[in-house]
């Protein structure tokens, strides 16, 4: 493994894990360092970010947020990680004549960028996606450079408008989904601009799907410590077994 300091306490770790195949978009990993003994005691969920099948590796975008990321953060090059994966159900792959926005917030970028490489892959026209991506201040933009290098639209918002527009990535989107036709919208952030993701998503009448970045203490279905409630009903769903990615219209936030 490695792992590289990108900036504004955001990290990119790339891990060899040969995988079969290309991995699904909006599935997770759940990691645990080793090297400071069992401290973090248990695994942290991070998304996959990209995958290099012919190197046989695949890289985590994640900043530092408490315990257990910022020993992550400490992991040295060429250590080994005691990982789960890929874990959960990823984002439904939309068909060809749609136009998809991607909205992704800050870390929440990660599955988004995956999905909108993953559509163009499999040919998708690269005029049909847009990627709004949204972070607290142009220092933290440097997460969304990979996003850059593909053949899609890209717009930035700021909440202090260092770059980009100024305010909310959902003020962006508003803007899309008043003037674009057949869209799938795929969202993955911080839960306020998922509530605002919903809201939009029931306003403009448009499918969107949401993957929710829950606390995952077992990360596959046993100890309920994820779960989210199912909208309508007295039932919960278990983020990371039925998610982390969600119909809009499925959950309550
Ligand atoms: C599906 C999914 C995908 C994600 N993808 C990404 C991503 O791509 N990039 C990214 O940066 N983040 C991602 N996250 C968020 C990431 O999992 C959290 O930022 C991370 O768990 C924070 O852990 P921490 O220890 O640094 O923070 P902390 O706040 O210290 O820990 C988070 C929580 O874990 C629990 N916890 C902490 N320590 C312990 C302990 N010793 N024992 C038991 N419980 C403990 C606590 O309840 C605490 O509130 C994702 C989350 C999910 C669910
Ligand atoms: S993390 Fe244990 S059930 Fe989901």
């Amino acid at each position: 493994m490695e792992n590289r300091a990108l900036g504004a306490g955001a990290f990119l770790l790339t891990l060899k894990l040969p995988l079969p195949e290309f991995p699904h978009p909006g599935k997770f990993l759940h990691i645990k360092p080793t090297s400071e003994g069992s401290d973090p005691l248990l695994r942290r969920a991070f998304s996959i970010f990209d995958c290099d099948p012919g190197r046989g590796t695949v890289d985590v975008l994640y900043k530092v947020f408490g315990r257990g990321s910022a020993i992550l953060s400490r992991v040295p090059a060429g250590h080994q990680l005691d990982l789960l994966g890929p874990l959960g159900e990823g984002f439904p792959i939309p068909d060809g004549d749609r136009n998809l926005i991607m909205v992704g917030g800050g870390v929440g970028i990660p599955p988004v960028y995956l999905l909108a490489k993953y559509c163009l892959m499999h040919g998708h026209a690269a005029a049909k996606i847009t990627f709004l991506a949204g972070f607290g201040t142009a220092a933290e933009s440097c997460m969304s450079d990979r996003v850059g290098t593909l053949p899609i639209e890209l717009k930035i918002s700021t909440d202090d408008g260092s770059q980009g527009h100024r305010g909310f990535v959902t003020d962006l989107l508003r803007a899309h989904l008043s003037t674009a036709a057949a869209t799938t919208v795929f969202a993955c952030g911080p839960e306020p601009m998922l509530q605002a993701v919903q809201n939009l998503s029931r306003e403009f009448k448009v499918p969107a799907f949401l993957s929710l970045e829950s606390i995952m203490p077992c990360g596959v279905g046993t100890c309920l410590g994820c779960v989210v409630k199912k909208d309508g009903e007295e039932k919960y769903l278990r983020v990371c077994r039925e998610g982390p990615v969600f119909s809009a219209d499925e959950v309550e936030l």
